[in-house]
């Protein structure tokens, strides 16, 4: 369904410094597959995103949808054309949402674009508002009048009515309580399941990605680092990044959380800017070697559909 190859974003900041947010990342969504992205703050997971459905320009690289080329820089037209199959929910469902929008304009701008009778717009939006657990009687109020997880179902709502192919979930459950937050994943793999979308789920908890997604993948300073079937990667991890992440991430039960091995991921993520050659984390890699800091290392298969570049795994 989703394919890229190399796909790169930077963006130009100040007079001669780029910012490499997205630096060659191939990856495939097979149909009907719920794929996560997963990694630390500022790795280029939004990046990747917007860039893979038009909203950034790309660098570089290609991406492809249902087998067809994606063009590098939309058009109007393009994303006119592309919205009938490609979605994006986002994050922050109070800013998503236009305010001095009612519940009815929000959910059936899509179908209002497309001509369809107001009557008609007005039955599709209240099957959908029931769908997501919401009333159809809350079509007449604005965004303010609902709670942040009923927010995150009028968003939902929005990009299912439009009944897409391909629906980019960046950190859907991220603003929301942790009570709220199992009843929107549910929601969205129920949707997956009953609509047959693809979804590319972008998350920072790594125990909900596992619990959600097929495949996972794992992002470190735009490059991908591994990828591989979830609980592969969850439960072995092959680079030293993926292993520090899962180590570092709070188990919800307090009694795996006390026997969780306690390493933790130290420094920061370093600045994306002006990269040099090497891998991007030979400089918080516990296992760092001579070669880490001149070479890149290049994504490998070491076991079925899961791969890593890491230099660890050269004479593998
Ligand atoms: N429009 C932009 N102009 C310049 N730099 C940008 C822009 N958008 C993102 N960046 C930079 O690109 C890098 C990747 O950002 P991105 O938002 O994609 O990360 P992320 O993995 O989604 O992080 P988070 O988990 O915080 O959402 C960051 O260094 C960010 O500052
Ligand atoms: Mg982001």
């Amino acid at each position: 369904m989703i394919e890229t190859i190399n796909l790169k974003k930077h963006f130009q900041v100040g007079r001669n410094q780029t910012l490499h947010a997205v630096d060659g990342i191939s990856l495939s969504i097979a149909e009907n597959e719920i794929l996560g992205l997963v990694g630390e703050s500022g790795s280029g997971k939004s990046t990747f995103g917007k860039t893979l459905i038009g909203l950034h320009e790309r660098t570089a690289g290609d991406a492809f949808f249902d087998g067809l080329p994606l063009p590098q820089k939309f058009t109007a037209k393009d994303h006119l054309r592309y919205s009938a199959d490609i979605q994006m929910i986002f994050q922050d469902p109070y800013a998503s949402l236009n305010p001095r929008m009612t519940v009815l304009d929000i959910i059936g701008e899509g179908l209002a674009l497309k001509g369809i009778p107001r009557a008609d717009i007005q039955e599709e939006v209240g099957f959908w508002l029931r769908r997501v657990g919401l009333h159809p009687d809350h079509m007449s109020r604005f965004p303010h009048e609902f709670s942040g997880g009923q927010r995150q179902r009028i968003g939902i709502a929005r990009a299912m009515i439009i009944k897409p192919k391909f629906v980019v979930c960046d950190e859907p459950i991220s603003a929301l309580d942790v009570s709220v937050q199992a009843q929107v994943v549910n929601l969205l793999e129920d949707l997956k399941d009953s609509l047959g979308l693809t979804l590319l789920f972008i998350a920072h908890d790594l125990s909900m990605v596992r619990y959600i997604s097929d495949r996972m993948a794992v992002m470190y300073l735009g490059t991908l680092v591994e990828s591989g079937p979830s609980d592969a990667v969850f439960f072995e991890p092959k680079h030293p990044y993926t292993r520090l992440l899962i180590q570092s991430n709070p188990e919800a039960d307090p009694i795996l959380e006390r026997s969780r091995p306690s390493a933790e991921l130290t420094g920061e993520i370093t600045s994306p800017i002006n990269v040099g050659p090497g891998c991007r984390f030979a400089d918080r890699c516990p296992e760092v070697m001579p070669q880490c800091k001149a070479v890149t290392p290049q994504p490998r298969l070491i076991v079925s559909d899961h791969q890593v570049a890491c230099h660890l795994y050269d004479q593998t």
